[in-house]
């Protein structure tokens, strides 16, 4: 089986010791950071200033998940900040392929998500044109939600159009992760997983980030 990325979700994380945060998570694959707007999403999270922190406290790849309307007007913005690959949601653009080449042009890695009540025709039309494709598993807006298990399915439906363009493309997954459904999201062809409070827990992201690797294999 390939190895799967492990993308800790600072939404997680001690924001009042971000740098020691990222330390401890330094043996992953990527950080995964959530900005939300209020408005595409009921929540407000972060935005370019954490982003820029993260950067400089982490040699991590900075994997930005673009939670807000109209994602194209910041594309720029959080390139210039640090983002080393940059997630929209088909929900959020009337121009989801203009958005997949900005991402592009300004050359780093470009993303496509959708919410889990979202068709998953909704992304075919960019499917050749993308780096990584992420699958939510909760409705997004707020960590340590419950994984929802319709996700699975659609992990393996995506896998198999990803297979059959001969895409190389992250398949991701992010929402209630745990080391109780990795290996099962890994054998449905997941190559990506964000995991937020099941990294960052009471015993520390290192031993939470561990625990996810453990189960995997
Ligand atoms: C949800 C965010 C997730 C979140 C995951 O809107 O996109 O990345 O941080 O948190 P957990 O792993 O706790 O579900
Ligand atoms: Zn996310």
């Amino acid at each position: 089986a390939r190895r799967v990325k492990l993308a800790p979700s600072l939404l997680a994380c001690d924001f009042t010791r971000l740098g020691e945060e990222l330390g401890q998570v330094a043996g992953a694959d990527w950080a995964h950071v959530d900005v939300m707007d209020g408005l595409f999403v009921p929540n407000i999270s972060f935005g370019l200033p954490i982003l820029a922190a993260a950067r400089r406290a982490s040699a991590l790849f900075m994997d930005v998940h673009l939670m807000i309307e109209r994602p194209e007007r910041y594309l720029r913005d959080f390139a210039e900040a640090g983002a080393d690959g940059l997630t929209v949601h088909v929900e959020a653009t009337a121009h989801l392929h203009r958005a997949v080449g900005m991402i592009r042009e300004l050359g780093k890695r470009a993303g496509v998500t959708l919410n889990p009540g979202t068709s998953l025709e909704t992304l075919r039309p960019v499917l050749a044109d993308v780096d990584l494709v992420l699958v939510m598993s909760v409705n997004p807006g707020f960590g340590g939600q419950k994984f929802i298990p319709q996700s699975l399915e659609r992990v393996r439906l995506l896998r198999g159009w990803l297979d059959e363009l001969g895409s190389a493309a992250e398949l991701q997954v992010d929402g209630g992760v745990t080391p109780h459904n990795a290996r099962l999201l890994a054998e449905a062809g997941a190559t990506n997983l964000v995991a937020g409070s099941s990294v960052f827990g009471p015993d520390g992201a290192a031993a939470g980030l561990a625990r996810l690797r453990e189960a995997l294999t």
